[in-house]
């Protein structure tokens, strides 16, 4: 096969006044979710440290999907291209959208570092309006994108537009958030993690604010593929398991999401005083009981993963 790379950026990304969530914040889109925006630049810097971390699991992923030469992939809301990168190294062909043009540039960068003589092609682009004929694609994949669209089945509903009769639409929801620290520190109250936890279900599980076009949906993953017309419905979860010392990624991972605890003042107001007070010393390098001079972290994760097939034609809504 001969190298094909293609780099098609729009000029303008597609997203102006299109897409309710995720435009203003161009990262993960919870800028949708109003006081809780996260810069760009933030929310970049968060997924690049969570490729490198996760890396061995997109791979696993990729075996999982039995990814092959033969397959064309859809990428849908690519992020910085961790998963892209795997499907370069397996596919036949690769196509990478994202809303946002530092997103695809940086998708871009990490597709040429990667080897493999794949035809790829990466572009801004809006999920819920693809501009693909239908059965374009054997694998659509979109990772942790579609809680922030406005109508969740109506963008997975076009997810499966764009893939062949007996292709695969996989999304990646849910799952188990990181927990890095034993029950007991020997600081503070123990199950300090536990009330990060709790106060992190408080931050994504209050009501959206409402915004315009917004489409209630009080139900689990399995359900929305099924409600998108897919059938034989799947889902593994890929565990993540790192034991002191950790890496450098992954000690920039904890730091960066515990820092933003504390950095970030409508987060931080969800913390207790003196949990605040145990975590600052945690982050502190200077102090007794920074968390990376401990011997017994235990870093874990899980990562779940939804697929299913599309049927015939008959079994696909439209999204019209
Ligand atoms: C949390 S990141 C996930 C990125 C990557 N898929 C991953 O799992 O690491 C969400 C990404 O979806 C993009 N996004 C949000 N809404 C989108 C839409 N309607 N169409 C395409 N991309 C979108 C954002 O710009 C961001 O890059």
């Amino acid at each position: 096969m001969s190298e094909v790379r293609q780099s098609v950026e729009s000029s303008e990304p597609v997203h102006n006044g299109h897409s309710g969530r995720g435009s203003d914040a161009g990262g993960d889109g919870h800028g949708g979710h109003g006081s809780y925006a996260v810069s760009p630049e933030e929310m970049r810097r968060s997924l690049l440290i969570h490729d490198r971390v996760f890396e061995h699991s997109h791979q696993e992923i990729g075996g999982w999907l039995e990814v092959g030469r033969e397959h064309r992939v859809l990428d849908a809301g690519c992020g910085v291209g961790g998963m892209t990168a795997v499907f370069t190294q397996l596919a036949g062909s690769v196509e990478a959208i994202d809303l946002d043009k530092q997103n695809v540039a940086e998708t871009w960068t990490r597709v040429n570092a990667t080897a493999g003589p794949q035809n790829v092609r990466v572009a801004t682009g809006d999920l819920t309006e693809l501009a693909y004929e239908d059965a374009t694609f054997d694998l659509v994949w979109c990772s942790r994108v579609i809680h922030h669209v406005p109508d969740m089945v109506a963008a997975v509903s076009e997810l499966a537009r764009v893939t062949c009769p007996g292709g695969t639409v996989a999304i990646r929801e849910g799952g188990f958030p990181f927990r890095v620290l034993p029950d007991d520190i020997g600081l503070g109250e123990r199950w300090l993690e536990d009330r990060l936890s709790a106060a992190g279900v408080g931050r994504f599980g209050r009501p959206r604010e409402p915004r315009e076009g917004d489409v209630p949906y009080p139900f689990g993953w399995s359900q929305l593929l099924a409600d998108a017309g897919l059938v034989d419905i799947q889902a593994k979860t890929f565990g993540f398991d790192s034991l002191s010392p950790l890496l450098a990624d992954e000690e920039a991972w904890v730091t960066h999401h515990w820092r933003r605890w504390l950095t970030r003042a409508d987060w931080r107001a969800l913390l207790r005083p003196d949990d605040i007070e145990v975590m600052q010393q945690l982050l502190d390098p200077d102090s007794p009981h920074h968390l990376f001079r401990r011997t017994d972290l235990h870093l874990r994760a899980g990562l779940t993963v939804y697929r299913g097939r599309r049927p015939s034609e008959r079994g696909i809504r439209s999204n019209a």
